[in-house]
């Protein structure tokens, strides 16, 4: 497929290099071509896996903290369970399963969804019906009410830009790491450029105002209206100075710069913009911390335990595997961190 190569190709012949975040806005987002825009990208036959689709479990824990968030908001009667890239509406489906026996929590909730995969969005109708989703199309869109705000891997696809420090003791030389072409192939540019001997030794920043201006709008919402936010991801607190763009296509890695549009493309996370974003829009924060301590704290083990004792052999293995696959630190247990945001004045928030 090559139709958004080479729009890509005629942007950059016309205008000159292109921003990291605005190839990866084009190859998610485009609206004809964009991966995001076409097809649903997960499961064993897709390009990746996230945790709801490893085991019903996530689902249930995440469903589990919304509960415990809205008791500690005092069981407001009307409030809005809102997702941010839903995916296949496992994530919900198994939360909203899990937290079905408690009283007035299902009939207090209004569900709200922020998606741009129309493949997804129907997949997620399907499974959520009985809650009948409404859908933004802008988030500036969200009522006035008590919020509770779930985001797992969705801010790894928000677009990022790149600097470049040649030296990390000149902090004034910052050039931009743009996409520019080299004959007909897509290559990495630094502008203005940086002598060849330098570039050995360079130090990439990453930064995300996209993030930025939504976890800013999410975190005064619930400071003013009540509730709370809590993002899972994969990333970092300190910046490791390295690239962390990546491709992902059929499980593997891919290369960047090749095929738009067909890999799925991400960054790591930056919690620590993330948290401070939050503050300074006058939200607490809470974390961030591991994923599997997350879980665990959440009351994971017990859960799995539970689901064993009523499980034959082959399935009481899975559920171990997926135990391990969720929280161990060799796995998704300290790569993928929790962060919360909530209205300062909310006490008893789970997990943290
Ligand atoms: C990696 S998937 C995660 C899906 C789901 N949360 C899960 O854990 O399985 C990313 C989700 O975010 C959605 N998404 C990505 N970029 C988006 C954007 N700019 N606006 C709305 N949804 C977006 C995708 O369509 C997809 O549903």
């Amino acid at each position: 497929m090559t139709g958004l190569i080479d729009h890509i190709r005629n942007i950059i012949r016309e205008k000159g290099p292109i921003s990291v975040a605005y190839y990866m806005e084009l190859a998610l987002q485009h609206p004809v071509y964009g991966y995001y825009k076409r097809h649903d990208p997960l499961g064993v036959g897709g390009d990746f896996i996230t945790a709801p689709e490893i085991s019903q479990m996530f689902g249930e824990m995440i469903g589990l903290w919304c509960a415990e968030v809205w008791r500690a908001m005092g069981s407001p009667e009307k409030f809005i369970l809102l997702e941010l890239g839903s995916g296949r509406g496992t994530l919900l489906q198994d939360a909203l399963r899990a937290t079905s026996k408690i009283n007035n929590f299902h009939k207090s909730l209004r569900l709200f969804m922020l998606e741009s995969n129309e493949t997804l969005c129907a997949m997620q109708k399907e499974k959520l019906r009985e809650f009948n989703p409404v859908y933004l199309d802008d988030i500036g869109d969200l009522p006035e009410e008590p919020t509770i705000v779930i985001a797992n891997e969705f801010f790894d696809a928000m677009p990022i830009y790149q600097m470049v420090q040649p030296s990390a003791n000149d902090l004034d030389a910052w050039s931009e790491r743009k996409i520019g072409m080299d004959g007909d192939n897509l290559v990495f540019v630094n502008i203005p450029s940086i002598p060849c001997a330098e570039n050995e030794k360079v130090i990439i920043r990453e930064f995300s105002p996209v993030s930025s201006v939504l976890v800013h709008f999410l975190a005064e919402h619930v400071a003013k209206n009540g509730g709370a936010g809590l993002i899972i991801d994969y990333g970092y607190v300190s910046p490791s100075g390295f690239s962390t763009l990546q491709a992902v296509s059929g499980h593997r890695r891919a290369e960047v710069l090749e095929n738009p549009g067909e890999v799925d493309l991400t960054a790591h996370v930056d919690f620590a913009a993330i948290g401070k974003e939050a503050l300074s829009a006058g939200a607490q924060v809470l974390g961030p911390t591991g994923q599997g301590e997350f879980l665990r704290a959440m009351g994971i083990e017990i859960r799995a335990e539970m689901l064993q004792r009523q499980a034959l052999p082959l399935e009481a293995e899975e559920i171990t595997s997926a135990l391990s696959r969720l929280t161990d630190e060799t796995q998704m247990g300290e790569l993928f961190k929790a962060i919360c945001f909530a209205d300062p004045s909310l006490r008893g928030i789970p997990g943290f």
